[in-house]
């Protein structure tokens, strides 16, 4: 991975900030004035980070915590497996809690996430989705805000990895690999 592969780019560094901002409005909407942000390391990190800013730039203040899952290894393919491989800090229990993740395809690891922080008594659970793949979900959930709908491609940039690689990409692209 030493040579630079060139990345078709999906979704340039100005597009994510412009939709991200629009997230933090339709957020702001919504949200109780107090609220958790458990953010889904490590794919969403870019994301998360760009959104409270977004969120503080209009007078929206959560907390913020992390949680590291994963489910995929070094594949492309989701294993349907998910694992917390770093906990929260902080105690959800009667909190409202907006999970924020980078990307959902089959739904496994956000479902996960959402039963795991209910039976930690999660008060009412939101949830922010940078990217969906449509036609992709195996169980039945959903995000309620949803930064773009994509095509059915391995993407990567922005937060998101393939094999940990290309997470620092400041826009997304995709891979040819099916
Ligand atoms: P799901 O459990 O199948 O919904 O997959 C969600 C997780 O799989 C995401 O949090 C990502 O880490 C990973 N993932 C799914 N699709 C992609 C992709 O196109 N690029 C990079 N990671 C992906
Ligand atoms: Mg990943």
């Amino acid at each position: 991975m030493n040579e630079k592969r060139s990345i078709p780019i999906l979704y340039t560094a100005q597009e994510i900030k412009e939709r991200t901002e629009g997230l933090a409005g339709e957020i702001a909407k919504v949200m109780p004035q107090e609220f958790v942000i458990v953010s889904l390391l490590r794919g969403s990190f870019m994301f998360t980070a760009d959104l409270v800013r977004e969120l503080y730039h209009i007078g929206v203040h959560p907390m913020i915590d992390f949680m590291t899952l994963s489910s995929y290894g070094a594949s492309t393919e989701s294993s349907g497996n998910v694992v917390i491989n770093r906990d929260i800090a902080e105690d959800v229990n009667g909190k409202d809690v907006l999970i924020v993740d980078d990307i959902l395809e089959t739904g496994r690891t956000l479902s996960f996430a959402i039963e795991e922080l209910k039976r930690r008594g999660a008060a009412t659970l939101k949830v922010a989705m940078l990217l969906e793949k449509p036609g992709k979900l195996a169980v039945d959930v959903k995000a309620d805000f949803v930064g773009f709908s994509i095509p059915d491609k391995f993407v990567v940039g922005y937060g998101l990895d393939y094999a940990n690689h290309y997470r620092e990409l400041p826009f997304i692209g995709y891979l040819d690999v099916h």
